[in-house]
């Protein structure tokens, strides 16, 4: 549910959302005027909505991601990329607890999110609900999802909302040492063994499809991009992003002489923009709706994790009772 304790009074949820004009319009320019907003300011009830949907789903993103890295800690190859695994995914779990903060400033509790994740009501990232079945799985998540989550958060760190770009900022200089991490594996996998280079290859076949859809529906699927690109929430379109990626990282995979399974992937030289063939956006509805090979799973860890974790959270609550010397 949302918490919205203690948010003005005309903007609690349960009142029909008409907006005054003239707040809405000195709002709207200084967004335009590249101002930053701050929790106390006065928003837009649905720029609020928007915020806590966007920022809640990226914290989700990055605790379930953290799981199917966190399977291969004890199996990664070698002291140092074990070392290198565990630390990311402990800032993995830093990034949620950034993100849940930012998203809390803005009314909703930490409890309420965690509720609608492991109920199954809000949505987290697409890519985290296939399953990593070998290291050169872990590569491709390193190297490629890694860069594609910079090349959003770098952008939208631009963006209008303070706590949300100031948690963005500090995400973004950890996931460059995480796309070190992976691009290096990915480099060692590829220059490898021919085993090596055919796992490798078949790992990327495997994730090409999930990393396509990373960015979204194309932009005129896209339910709510319009409103977040004129709040300056979102920094680019889905379409955008998605062709910055391919711009940045297809000839860093082509270099290395890998493929990649679409038959149309290419850039068209008068306009810049990449081609690319259907990347099955059934496959796409269908995971973000719950019915990915591993939402399940992913799911079930959390809900587990929360019952067992219960405890320590209880332990650490601050209790009301004044401590007293016992009589002796
Ligand atoms: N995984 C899961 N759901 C996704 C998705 C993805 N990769 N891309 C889009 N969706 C969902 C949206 O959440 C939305 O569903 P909702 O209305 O139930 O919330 C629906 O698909 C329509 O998409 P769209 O209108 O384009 O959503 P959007 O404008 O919010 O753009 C993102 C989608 C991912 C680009 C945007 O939310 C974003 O930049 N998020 C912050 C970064 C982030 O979460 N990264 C993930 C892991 S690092």
């Amino acid at each position: 549910m949302y918490g919205g304790g203690y948010l003005p009074d005309d903007q609690k949820r349960h009142l029909p959302i008409a907006e005054d004009p003239d707040k809405l319009a000195a709002f709207e320019t200084r967004i335009d005027r590249g101002d930053k907003v701050e929790p106390q300011d006065w928003m837009p009830t649905e720029y609020r909505k928007q915020l806590i949907r966007m920022i809640e789903q990226h914290a989700h993103s990055e605790i379930i991601g953290a799981l199917p890295e966190g399977t291969w800690i004890t199996r990664a190859p070698g002291f140092k990329r074990k070392m290198a695994i565990m630390a990311k995914v402990q800032d993995e779990i830093g990034h949620a607890q950034l993100l849940y903060a930012a998203a809390e400033t803005l009314g909703k509790t930490r409890e309420a999110m965690i509720n609608d994740l492991i109920n199954g009501k809000s949505k987290y990232s697409n890519v985290f609900n296939y399953p990593a079945e070998t290291w050169s799985d872990i590569a491709v998540i390193g190297f490629l999802i890694d860069a594609a989550a910079i090349v959003n958060q770098t952008l939208n760190a631009k963006g209008s909302y303070g706590p949300y770009c100031r948690a963005l900022e500090r995400i973004c200089y950890e996931e460059a040492f995480h796309l070190k991490q992976g691009h290096d594996a990915f480099v060692a996998l590829a220059t490898g063994t021919e085993r090596s280079r055919s796992e490798l290859q078949a790992a990327l076949n495997r994730w090409w499809k999930p990393i396509m859809h990373f960015f979204g529906p194309s932009d005129k699927a896209s339910v709510h991009s319009e409103k977040l690109m004129r709040w300056k929430v979102k920094m680019a379109s889905n379409d955008d992003m998605r062709n910055q990626f391919l711009d940045m990282y297809v000839p860093r995979i082509w270099e290395l002489d890998l493929t990649l399974p679409d038959p149309e992937l290419r850039k068209d030289s008068d306009t810049g923009v990449w081609l690319f063939g259907d990347p099955d956006w059934n496959e796409f509805f269908e995971v973000i709706k719950g019915n990915g090979p591993c939402n399940a799973e992913r799911l079930a860890v959390r809900r587990w994790a929360e019952e067992k974790g219960e405890w320590v959270k209880r332990a650490l609550r601050p209790r009301n009772e004044i401590y007293v010397t016992p009589l002796a």
